[in-house]
């Protein structure tokens, strides 16, 4: 062959590349409304960004007919390419080679690039639309899913981890993209499962659709294994675009500024009558969120899950932050198992990449009863604690309204080390609401008076003097337990300030190994 010969050689091995499975296979890959693995790498990346590599490997596997049977690329597109002019690693998996499968040779595409994330310091993105194991290799692909598995844990913490799942998932599979940060799922096509409907039929009788068992709607907002649901799959690309902006490339590295034309002193009015007159009456806490953060823009994670708590992210003056806030406008901002385990989740990223972590309190307590108590709330509220007494990064606090109880400890509080602390005018902490105050300590006397209305009148006249003396901020700012006592119109202002002081935090905890989060 000559030079010329050699060169159409190689374009036409890229070419038949491209073509992965072959059109038809292209084809029904499109009827079923999902885009290709190499479709979705381009319109992820910046154009003209992506460096494939190996597209020219083929499997090994000679059992099973599967000799004559070779693809390039073997099932799975892998690469580099940018986000916003920075470096992201990326797999695709090919729906239209073997199902997707994950071969031997699959796998080992995968760490190669896992690997080079990890030396680079740059995140990882991962498209899933696979069968799972490709049955014909046995227990060589499961070896390969070890693989891959072991990497995502040693690179947890290192650099940002993002799945995507556009297909099926399924098996041992699902435990690739549960490592990782961010699972977003599309809701038309896609489901995770360990076992699938007819397994399930089969062990346990029951009868449920692959939908109902693993589809997006349950994911984001039963299990909370997946953290975004989308329509289409360019806006689950979108979405992951958009995600990296607020985090650093690696654990190592702040996250990045912006410029930023909102001003920082922009006075909110409307935030000096948020709260309503009723204590027990709600209001929206993005409400809140909204007005103080830069251009009232912000990222919510996990919306469809635990929303007695919101958690997403934001910029301050262009700073990158994560937000946590108990949402009053469900289940009245109670913390219960799902809340705690959403947020400890969410704080320990940030905590990991550099994130600072601004906290809006408005929380009666923890939910009571038999069903929080058998599931392990006490564990649960546990790991909401630890991540936020363990998270070195700078943390500003505003209570808005309750702060009761155990929950006002765990809801970064001063003494697990909140940095700033501020409140509202209208904030209250206590160790509990008046009214349960109020059973506690005069429940003897509220039952020896035998007129009805006589005691009413007492209990109310007991809650007013308890609320007079704890439902106010100023006990706790006696003790500088809170830093000030701010307006609530001014709190972007305040907000902003605090976490440039903060800028140059160092607060490195006792060396260990690792800590023993309760799990
Ligand atoms: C090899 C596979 C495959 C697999 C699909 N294909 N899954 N080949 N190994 N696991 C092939 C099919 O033979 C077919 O080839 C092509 O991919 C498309 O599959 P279809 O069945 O035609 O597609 P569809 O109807 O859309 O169904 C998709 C599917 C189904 C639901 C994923 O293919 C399926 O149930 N596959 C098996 C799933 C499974 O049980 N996997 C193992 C799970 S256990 P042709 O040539 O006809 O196009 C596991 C353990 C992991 O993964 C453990 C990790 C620790």
């Amino acid at each position: 062959m000559n030079s010329q010969e050699r060169i159409k050689q190689l374009l036409d091995y890229r070419e038949k590349a491209r073509k992965g499975g072959g059109e038809k296979r292209i084809e029904d890959q499109h009827s079923k409304g999902k885009l290709t693995a190499r479709e979705r790498i381009t319109m992820l990346l910046d154009e003209g960004s992506f460096e494939e590599y190996d597209m020219f490997v083929t499997h090994r596997t000679e059992d099973f007919g599967l000799a004559d049977k070779k693809y390039l690329s073997d099932g799975v597109i892998t690469g580099h390419g940018t986000i916003d002019g920075r470096v992201v690693y990326v797999f695709a998996q090919d729906f239209t080679v073997f199902g997707g499968s994950l071969s031997e040779t699959f796998a080992q595409k995968i760490c190669k690039i896992m690997d080079q994330a990890m030396k680079t310091g740059a995140p990882l993105i991962g498209i899933n639309d696979s069968g799972g194991a490709r049955i014909q290799e046995g227990v060589r692909s499961l070896a390969g899913y070890a693989e891959i598995f072991e990497r995502n844990i040693l690179a947890s913490g290192v650099i940002p981890q993002i799945s995507a799942i556009f297909g099926p998932c399924a098996g041992g599979a699902v435990y690739s993209p549960a490592l990782t940060d961010y699972i977003i799922m599309s809701r038309k096509s896609s489901y995770m499962f360990v076992t699938g409907p007819k397994v399930a039929k089969a062990v346990t009788g029951e009868d449920i659709t692959i939908d109902d068992l693993g589809g997006a709607g349950v994911h984001t907002s039963k299990s909370g294994v997946a953290h975004f649901g989308v329509d289409e799959e360019k806006e689950g690309l979108d979405l992951i675009r958009k995600l990296l902006g607020f985090m650093p490339q690696n654990n190592l590295e702040e996250p990045p500024q912006l410029d930023c034309d909102d001003p920082i002193d922009r006075l909110e009015d409307e935030l000096n009558d948020i709260i309503p007159e009723s204590p027990n009456q709600p209001y929206d806490v993005k409400d809140v969120i909204a007005r103080v953060v830069d251009y009232h823009d912000f990222l919510e994670v996990h919306e469809a899950y635990a929303k007695n708590i919101v958690v997403g992210y934001a910029r301050f003056d262009g700073m990158p932050v994560g937000i946590v806030a108990n949402q009053p406008a469900y289940l009245a901002g109670v913390l219960d198992i799902e809340a705690s385990r959403k947020a400890a989740r969410f704080i320990r990223f940030c905590d990991a990449f550099n994130i600072p972590i601004v906290t809006f309190v408005d929380v009666p307590g923890f939910l009571p009863g038999s069903t929080q108590e058998y599931g392990g709330i006490i564990i649960h509220g546990a790991k909401l604690m630890y991540a936020y007494g363990e998270a070195s990064v700078p943390k500003v606090t505003v209570t808005l309204r309750k702060s009761y109880g155990g929950a006002h400890c765990v809801m970064s509080s001063k003494q697990l080390r909140g940095d700033i602390n501020y409140a509202w005018p209208t904030a209250e902490i206590a160790v509990m609401g008046p009214q349960g105050a109020i059973e506690v300590l005069e429940g003897k006397a509220i039952s020896e008076i035998a007129d009805p209305a006589e005691r009413k009148q007492y209990v109310s006249k007991k809650e007013q003097e308890y609320r007079n003396k704890f439902a106010n901020p100023y006990e706790a700012a006696r003790y500088g337990y809170l830093d000030d006592v701010i307006e609530p119109r001014n709190t972007r202002f305040r907000v902003i300030r605090a976490l440039r002081t903060l800028a140059t935090k160092k607060d490195p905890g006792p060396m260990k190994k690792h800590g023993n989060i309760p799990l």
